[in-house]
């Protein structure tokens, strides 16, 4: 039987989306924001955040694809759908649920440069470091952590899970333990 240990219950969700909202509020207080959430992870991170700011703010979504229904990522990121909102010169906040590899990010902000935004920054909800094979790093985080595979608060795992309201580290036999 899979495992979910507790790693960030709700109240400490709560207060790391709040601050750094407060953060992301004063840095692009004088900008024109645009937030692109990275489905399906980070719907509920980006539904939490943008009722956070008290700044205006634009949103839009983009599907990303790496990792099927395994927890070990194939290398390989497609990119389904194009970005409609219109974000030339406009200062644009990617949004993830979780940096692993980086390769998602990586993948994406050469995308988004072609359409002439004035900045492109990241934001993880999660910043799980042990893995990374590239230079991305997120300039916001609510949690920094070296592995393990998290689940809950937009996390899938095979897409079960994203619905538990806190986050948990998937322990899916004693061996991995
Ligand atoms: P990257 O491209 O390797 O940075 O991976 C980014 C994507 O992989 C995330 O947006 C998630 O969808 C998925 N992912 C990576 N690590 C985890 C995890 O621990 N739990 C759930 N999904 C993960
Ligand atoms: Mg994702």
């Amino acid at each position: 039987m899979p495992k979910l240990v507790p790693l960030l219950t709700e109240n400490d969700i709560r207060k790391r989306v709040a601050d750094i909202a407060r953060k992301i509020s004063s840095d692009y207080a004088d900008k024109q924001l645009v937030m692109i959430g990275v489905l399906k992870g980070a719907f509920i991170f980006m539904a939490d955040l943008v009722r956070c700011l008290d700044i205006p703010v634009e949103i839009d979504f983009v599907r990303a694809s790496s990792y099927g229904d395994s927890d070990t990522s194939c290398g390989e990121v497609k990119l389904q759908g194009d970005i409609t909102a219109d974000i030339r010169d406009k200062d644009v906040l990617l949004i993830e649920d979780i940096l692993d590899t980086g390769q998602t990010v990586q993948n994406l902000i050469p995308a988004l440069e072609c359409l002439g935004p004035r900045s492109v920054k990241v934001c993880a909800f999660i910043d799980k470091y042990e893995r990374r094979q590239t230079d991305c790093h997120a300039d916001y985080t609510c949690h920094s952590v070296e592995g393990g595979f998290l689940v809950g608060y937009g996390l899938d795992y095979a897409e079960q899970y994203r619905n538990l309201p806190a986050i948990y580290d998937l322990k899916l036999n004693s061996a991995r333990e």
